[in-house]
């Protein structure tokens, strides 16, 4: 928790909160996973987490797995990475036959090997510039397996919030974030759910590639929120 909110103050851009997500956030973003397990289904289970910070989901979701299945932890923050190793190194003492491996890079920089039957992402778009956000979607869900599916979260209001004491660029900004949002909802079968047992509430998103989604077209709705108040930078 302490390393959480140190590296939080000192890098409130990248980490984007100065709290770890709550167990029951999570369980939320390990719903789908959860549920797949609760069909007694035991084919492999291949798992990609990005933005996984001290754990506070990495814990949830690497529970979740058994002998067989693999999670990738994606951590850009050296810090955090090291919270991270250990509890893939406790897990896998206590689950022999779990893959877990951390890398220590950006998600846009990470040597990754889809497709992945789960993304669980914990990154902070509401603070990045919208091309940086396209670009990391694209990135997922060009790792997704048909009929994957991804979940990540934002706080309940925080772009209501934030436009009410921010500057023009920034509002415009926001706009943008949410557009990308509504946009991905639409075409991947959107699912959000309210989670008032975290600090701040939480809405918990949860996105489905559902048959064959060629790469192509989801860069071209990405593509089309290319609008006019983009810097085509980042
Ligand atoms: C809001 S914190 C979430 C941490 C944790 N998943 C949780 O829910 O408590 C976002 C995390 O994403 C990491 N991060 C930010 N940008 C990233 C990127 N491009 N690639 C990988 N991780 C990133 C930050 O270092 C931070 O640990």
């Amino acid at each position: 928790m302490l390393t959480f909110v140190s590296q939080a103050v000192r890098n409130f851009h990248h980490v984007g909160s100065v709290w770890p997500s709550s167990p029951r956030l999570a369980k939320a973003l390990v719903k789908p996973i959860l549920d797949r397990r609760g069909h007694d289904d035991r084919a492999p289970i291949k798992v990609l987490e990005v933005g996984a910070g001290t754990g506070a989901v990495t814990r949830t979701l690497l529970s979740a797995l058994g002998p067989g299945d693999s999670a990738d932890i994606v951590e850009l923050n050296p810090v955090f990475c090291e919270s991270l190793e250990r509890l893939a190194r406790e897990r896998q003492s206590r689950v022999p036959g779990l893959d877990a491996r951390i890398h220590a890079n950006p998600i846009e920089e990470a040597e990754l090997r889809g497709p992945y039957d789960f993304i669980v992402c914990g990154l902070p778009f509401n603070n990045f510039p919208p091309p940086l956000m396209r670009r990391i979607f694209r990135r997922m869900l060009s790792l997704l397996a048909d009929g994957g599916t991804l979940t990540y979260f934002e706080y309940a209001g925080v772009r209501v919030a934030r436009s009410g004491v921010s500057t023009a660029d920034t509002r415009k900004r926001l706009r943008r974030i949410e557009a990308v949002g509504k946009l991905l909802h639409r075409r991947l079968y959107g699912r959000r759910t309210l989670v008032l047992g975290n600090f701040p509430p939480a809405i918990a998103i949860q996105l489905q590639r559902r048959g064959t989604l060629p790469a192509k077209f989801v860069d071209a709705a990405l593509e089309s929120d290319a609008s006019p108040c983009g810097t085509g930078r980042n």
